[in-house]
């Protein structure tokens, strides 16, 4: 099968020529630089298929052209599909498929790096010393040990991130419309979500972004939270309110933030713009806390990871064709 896979950086060459060359028939991969959007759609013509990436748009402009030049599969090399209009995707009878998951751990594992960073302070501890400033006034912590941890969303990367927490010592709280019997097994204990936020030291998110959970963390969530609680997303950055959250670290309520995701996301990350004016006054805002670490979505970005997820995708790729539909195929229903 030709697929053009857009957006293409250089770990991506290596890891999908690497998996492609270990099938029995291999595809026919074209690598292009260009995101994916209404106007590079075209860049598609004589593929099958498209392989998309989590800052890619694929709306119904993308979708109708993708659509109109002869691609019938979309494959997103990624766990999340909130960047794609699934209503009009089905109405063109165009195929998705995503790789639910690839390594769980790695994400969770840097929810827990940022969680350590961002009580620990060992962010501003890294300048300090390369400055030659042994102070330690501004970076005391606690101990993770016996303090309540919220996790919400107790799929594959909360379940993770529950044994990592009970490793620590902590108390885990848990808050799913689908409790799920591991999760308990791992240590969690279920909560409705306002018991959940008022008891946490600390909020861990690991939910999907969904119209129901855009923006399940702004005013009403941060004030019910516990006074001077850490928030950690790694989930998705439609999660969170970002000017709800600058108001609430203004005021203490909130008492630090940690991000691997965020709802402008789109126009920053994964590129390098260091040489750039940084337009984005919300995030601007962000970069001058103290107590607010930033990464720009690389929770995922592990070694198994990656290899991973070009085994999955390429997978989906040989089901769709072998069967009509990816082996992890994204549906409406997925929303509903
Ligand atoms: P999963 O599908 O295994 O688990 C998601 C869980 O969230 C499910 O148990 C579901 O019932 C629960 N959920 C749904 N609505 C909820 C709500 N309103 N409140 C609380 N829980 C709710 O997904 P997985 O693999 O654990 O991934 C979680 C999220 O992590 C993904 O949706 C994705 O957005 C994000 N992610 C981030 C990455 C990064 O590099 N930063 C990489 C991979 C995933």
């Amino acid at each position: 099968m030709r697929i053009v896979i857009f957006n293409a950086k250089p770990y991506d060459h290596a890891t999908f020529n690497a998996a492609n060359t270990a099938l029995d028939t291999p595809h026919d991969l074209s690598f292009l630089r260009p995101h994916l959007d209404a106007h590079t759609a075209v860049l598609a013509q004589g593929a099958e298929a498209v392989c998309a990436f989590v800052n890619d748009t694929l709306d119904v402009a993308t979708l109708r052209a993708l659509h109109g030049v002869g691609v019938r599969l979309i494959l997103m090399r990624c766990a999340g599909f909130n960047n794609v209009d699934l209503a009009a995707a089905t109405d063109l009878g165009l195929s998705i498929g995503r790789v639910p998951a690839y390594s769980p751990h790695a994400v969770a594992e840097h929810t827990v790096g940022l969680l350590l960073t961002l009580n620990r302070r060992l962010h501003r501890a890294y300048n300090r010393v390369r400055e030659g400033n042994f102070e330690l006034d501004g970076l005391m912590g606690f101990d993770l040990h016996g303090k309540v941890v919220g996790v919400v969303g107790t799929g594959r990367i909360g379940i993770c991130a529950i044994r990592i927490l009970a490793g620590f010592g902590c108390e885990v709280l848990a808050f799913d419309p689908f409790p799920s019997d591991a999760a308990r097994a791992a240590g969690a204990r279920y909560a409705p979500l306002p018991e959940v936020l008022g008891q946490s030291d600390v909020v861990t998110l690991h939910c999907p972004l969904t119209p129901d959970t855009h923006h399940l963390i702004g005013t009403a969530a941060l004030a019910q939270m516990r006074r001077g609680a850490l928030l950690i997303n790694t989930s998705r950055g439609g999660l969170v309110d970002t000017r709800a959250v600058i108001v609430a670290l203004k005021s203490s309520q909130l008492g630090g933030l940690a991000i691997d995701v965020y709802e402008e996301e789109g126009d920053l990350f994964f590129e390098n713009l260091s040489d750039q004016v940084l337009q984005d006054d919300v995030f601007a805002r962000l970069l001058t806390f103290p107590n607010v670490v930033i990464t720009g979505h690389q929770a995922f970005f592990t070694r198994e990871a990656l290899d991973a997820i070009a085994q999955t995708t390429l997978a989906n790729a040989d089901a769709f064709q072998q069967g009509g539909a990816p082996l992890h195929p994204v549906t409406l229903d997925m929303v509903a």
